[in-house]
C-alpha cells in the first residue's frame, strides 16, 4: 500500500473524516420582525420542526458526531430546543401519545454533543466561522447555515460527504441562479464542470450581475478543511464591510482542491418571507400526515385565483 504523504492531494484517504459541523446562528433576523423580536429566526417553524432542527438532522444523516452552535445574545432557546425534557417525555408517556414522543425525541442532541461558542459582535459569516476555530481544531469540518433549507430525497450534506470522499479539500453546494440575482451570493469562477462537479478557479462575494464570472452560486453548505481559520484571522473586511467566508476560502485557492457539487434536491431560502412561505408549502404538501389536505388547499387557492379578478390584500390589516 502506498503511503498516505505519497498520495495526490484528491485522494480519499489523504483527508481525514468529517465528525465536526458549524452552525452560525447569532443572527439577528430582522426581516422577520416583528416575529423574531423574542424568538430566534433559527426557531421559526417549517410544518412541524423549526429551522434549526431541519439543519440538525441533515447534518445528523451525514454522519455529524459533533454539533457547534456559533450563537449570540437571546438565542438560548436554540439550545434548549435540543434538551431532554423529562416532564414532557412522562406527560406523552402517561398519555399514551407516542407518535408526538417520537417525534419530540428528534430533537434530542445525542449526550454531550452539543458545542457552544459565542459571536459577540456581528462581523459576517467569516467572523462566525472563525469564533469556532477551537471547537473545530485541526480537522475538516461542515458548516451549515439554517437559513438555506434543501428539500431532497437524500439530505444535501450526506450527497456532500459521498462527493467529498472521492474529491477531497473543500467542497460547497452550488446552484443556478438568475444572473440578476448574483449580488446575493458567492459566486464560482468555473475552470471545469461535468455537470455535477464544478472544480473551481475563483470565488467572489456577492457580485454585481454584469461583473459575475458565472451564475452558479454557493449555498449554505459547506466542506472545508481547518487552514481556513489561518485565512478568517486575518479579518479582512469584504462585501458589505463584512469578514467574508468567501474571501477567504478565495485565499485557499490554489494550494488547496475546491469543488461546487451540483446537488440533487431544491433550495429555499428561508432567510427572506417568500422563500420561507414557499417551503412551508413545498414541505407540508409533501407531509406523510397531512400532505394530501395542503395539496386540496393549494388546488383551491389556485382555482379562486384564477376565477377572481383580484385578490384583496388588505384582508387582514
Ligand atoms: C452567505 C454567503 C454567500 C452564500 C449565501 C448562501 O450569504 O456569504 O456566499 O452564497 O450565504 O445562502 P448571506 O445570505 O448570509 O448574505
Amino acid at each position: 500500500m502506498k503511503n498516505v504523504t505519497e498520495l495526490p492531494m484528491n485522494a480519499k484517504s489523504a483527508y481525514k473524516p468529517v465528525r465536526k459541523a458549524v452552525f452560525p446562528v447569532a443572527g439577528m433576523g430582522t426581516r422577520f420582525l416583528p416575529a423574531t423580536k423574542v424568538m430566534p429566526k433559527e426557531m421559526l417553524p417549517l410544518v412541524d420542526r423549526p429551522l434549526i432542527q431541519h439543519a440538525f438532522e441533515e447534518a445528523r444523516e451525514a454522519g455529524i458526531e459533533e454539533f457547534i452552535f456559533v450563537t449570540g445574545r437571546s438565542k438560548e432557546m436554540l439550545e434548549e430546543h435540543f434538551d431532554y425534557q423529562p416532564e414532557l417525555e412522562q406527560a406523552l408517556e402517561a398519555r399514551g401519545k407516542h407518535d408526538m414522543l417520537r417525534k419530540v425525541r428528534t430533537s434530542e442532541m445525542p449526550e454531550g454533543k452539543l458545542y457552544l461558542t459565542r459571536q459577540a459582535r456581528a462581523l459576517g459569516l467569516g467572523h462566525a466561522i472563525w469564533c469556532a476555530r477551537k471547537l473545530v481544531g485541526n480537522e475538516p469540518f461542515a458548516i451549515m447555515l439554517p437559513d438555506d433549507v434543501v428539500l431532497s430525497r437524500r439530505g444535501c450534506l450526506s450527497q456532500m460527504v459521498e462527493a467529498y470522499n472521492e474529491t477531497g479539500g473543500n467542497l460547497v453546494a452550488v446552484m443556478d441562479v438568475p444572473r440578476a440575482e448574483t449580488n446575493k451570493y458567492g459566486i464560482l469562477d468555473v475552470e471545469k464542470d461535468d455537470g455535477k462537479i464544478a472544480v473551481i478557479k475563483g470565488l467572489v462575494e456577492k457580485p454585481a450581475p454584469e461583473e459575475a464570472p458565472s451564475t452558479l452560486s454557493i449555498i449554505g453548505r459547506y466542506i472545508l478543511q481547518p487552514e481556513i481559520f489561518e485565512k478568517l484571522a486575518a479579518f479582512e473586511k469584504g462585501a458589505g464591510g463584512e469578514i467574508q467566508l468567501t474571501d477567504a476560502m478565495a485565499k485557499l485557492l490554489g494550494s488547496q482542491p475546491f469543488h461546487g457539487l451540483r446537488f440533487e434536491g431544491r433550495r429555499y431560502d428561508c432567510g427572506s418571507r417568500l422563500g420561507f412561505i414557499e417551503a412551508n408549502i413545498a414541505f407540508s404538501m409533501r407531509d406523510p400526515e397531512i400532505g394530501a389536505q395542503v395539496q386540496n388547499i393549494v388546488r383551491r387557492f389556485a382555482d379562486e385565483l384564477a376565477n377572481s379578478e383580484e385578490v384583496p390584500l388588505e384582508a387582514r390589516r
